[in-house]
């Protein structure tokens, strides 16, 4: 199947220039990436590393002080964690042990880069459809029991910002010969970690967990993931990727952040704050549309239903410099979706006064 990464969103470079304005000016409701600036003390240290020449020489090979330092935060063993280049990277190397363990059920609509990492390796998956229907932000059971021998889960879940319950997934574990649970934005939930299921993995071995930092720390362009599985899966992983996967400054950037358990926790705590207040913000204020019809969301992304299809309003919306995520590209999805990405109180603000303007 063709992935087409126009509908991926976060493309505000292109869409800057479409419309002969800055970045600056465009408010990026398409990609959900956290709107908070680094922490400036994390921003000055990568910096005088810069100066400091540091990129001058390669990363050491081992990654051992990024496997320690991500393994204090978790309190999982080193040999345990391989730091990977975004999560996409890992991605692709769970897609190849999902290959050599039979077929994949991707629940659907859902992110789309699993069937790119799946299709790397020729490895067979089906979709299966998840209910569109849900009532409140509780944690969920997990709604389907696909009958494949590897299941892919995303928690929360993109693009519904459904969080799964880590009971009802634990349960399933025994079905499958592989289980991967994308966690990539489950730190920046609030209460989201009480369902990871990262501590699973000490005794699951058909278990993977993938984790990102890119949601997190708003930092898209560093790339920088890890995975949480057992050490002989991962010790394979690494004997085959490329040798220096993860850069210096992501290198540092992770050292930094899971060392200083302050700055970590302080960040955080902005993030779960921002998404009670805003998420609730916007939730309400769409639902105020009588065309409208916001899901319950856990995260920084919404998924809102509307009664008729919603391309016109997503082009108007461009050309005054706001952003929102076309739901064309999910399977299950069609015209009449789309995903909307919490900003700023002043940016949220505006998007509801700029949907005024087109819809009732
Ligand atoms: C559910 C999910 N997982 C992972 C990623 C990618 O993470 P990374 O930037 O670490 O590759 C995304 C990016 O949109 C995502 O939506």
């Amino acid at each position: 199947m063709k992935i087409d990464f126009d509908l991926h969103g976060g493309n505000i470079e292109k869409e800057a220039k479409k419309l002969g304005i800055s970045i600056e000016d465009i408010i990026d409701a398409s990609a959900s990436i956290v709107p908070f600036k680094l922490p400036k003390k994390l921003t000055k240290y990568l910096v005088d590393s810069i100066n400091s020449e540091s990129i001058k020489f390669y990363p050491d090979r081992s990654y051992f002080e990024v496997k320690n330092s991500i393994s204090k935060w978790h309190n999982i063993e080193p040999s345990m964690i391989l730091p990977g280049n975004g999560a996409s990277e890992l991605f692709t190397w769970a897609a190849r042990d999902a290959g050599l363990n039979g077929i994949s059920s991707l629940p659907s609509p859902g992110f789309g880069d699993y069937q790119r990492a799946l299709e790397c390796w020729n490895a067979p998956y089906i979709y299966d459809q998840l209910p569109l229907s849900w009532s409140n932000r509780k944690p969920q059971s997990f709604p389907i029991i696909p009958k494949t021998n590897v299941l892919w889960i995303t928690n929360p879940h993109n693009p519904t910002g459904q969080l799964w319950s880590r009971s009802s997934i634990e349960s399933l574990l025994p079905n499958y010969k592989l289980v991967i649970c994308d966690e990539a934005f489950l730190s920046i939930v609030p209460g989201g970690e009480d369902q990871s299921l990262i501590d699973l993995t000490k005794n699951h071995t058909n278990l993977i967990v993938i984790r990102s930092l890119t949601k997190f720390l708003g930092i898209a362009g560093l790339r920088i993931g890890y995975a949480i599985s057992n050490s002989d899966r991962l010790l394979k992983w690494n004997k085959m990727r490329d040798p220096w996967p993860i850069n210096t400054l992501a290198v540092y950037t992770t050292n930094m952040i899971m060392n200083n358990q302050k700055m970590h926790k302080k960040r955080l705590n902005k993030i779960h704050k921002w998404i009670e207040k805003e998420g609730s913000f916007l939730h309400a204020n769409l639902s105020n549309f009588s065309s409208l019809k916001p899901l319950p969301s856990n995260t920084n992304f919404q998924l809102v239903k509307s009664e008729g299809p919603i391309l016109n309003l997503i082009e108007n919306l461009k050309k005054r410099g706001i952003l929102l995520r076309d739901c064309r590209s999910f399977i299950n999805l069609d015209e009449n979706w789309f995903r909307i990405s919490l900003q700023k109180k002043k940016d949220n603000i505006q998007i509801i006064n700029t949907l005024k303007e087109y819809i009732s």
